[in-house]
């Protein structure tokens, strides 16, 4: 599975972090940056994260800044991405269950590695509630605005 990771500099330590988790893991991480700590704009690497998952380079993606609002905002005005600003594990498989979010998005200053980690886990893990008409129907609606 192939993964695609970027970040503002709010972000950087998170990403750098969950990517090297990632790698250890055995995933295959797309680094679209950003590569220190020197203040950049969020909506290029929001950007880049939702183009490597709409081209079909990544299976998924992930994007921090400093809230986990900007970043998402950013991926979201990508076709066919649905980012989700994703707080704890709960955020996580109900952004996937329900709304088949193909982005998780974290805030770097609001949760700790540990969460965000926990959180990535349980986004992994869960698929898209096929079986439910309703959640189906509501994605269908999403993607068609
Ligand atoms: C950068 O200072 C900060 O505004 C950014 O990381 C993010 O929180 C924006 O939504």
């Amino acid at each position: 599975m192939k993964i695609a990771i970027g970040a503002d500099h709010g972000g950087f330590d998170l990403k750098e972090s969950l990517a090297q988790s990632l790698r250890l893991q055995g995933y295959v991480v797309v680094d679209c940056g950003t590569f220190s700590d020197r203040s950049v704009d969020y909506p290029e690497y929001g950007v880049a994260v939702g183009e490597s998952v709409a081209n079909g380079e990544a299976d998924t993606g992930i994007a921090v800044c400093g809230s986990g609002i900007g970043i998402a905002m950013a991926a979201n005005k990508v076709r066919g991405i649905r980012a989700a600003t994703i707080h704890d594990v709960t955020t996580a498989r109900l952004a996937r269950a329900h709304n088949n979010a193909n982005v998780a998005c974290f805030g770097a200053r609001i949760i700790g590695f540990e969460t965000a980690l926990d959180a990535l886990k349980a986004w992994l893990e869960t698929s898209f509630d096929v079986t439910s008409e309703r959640h189906l129907r509501r994605v269908a609606q999403l993607d068609g605005l």
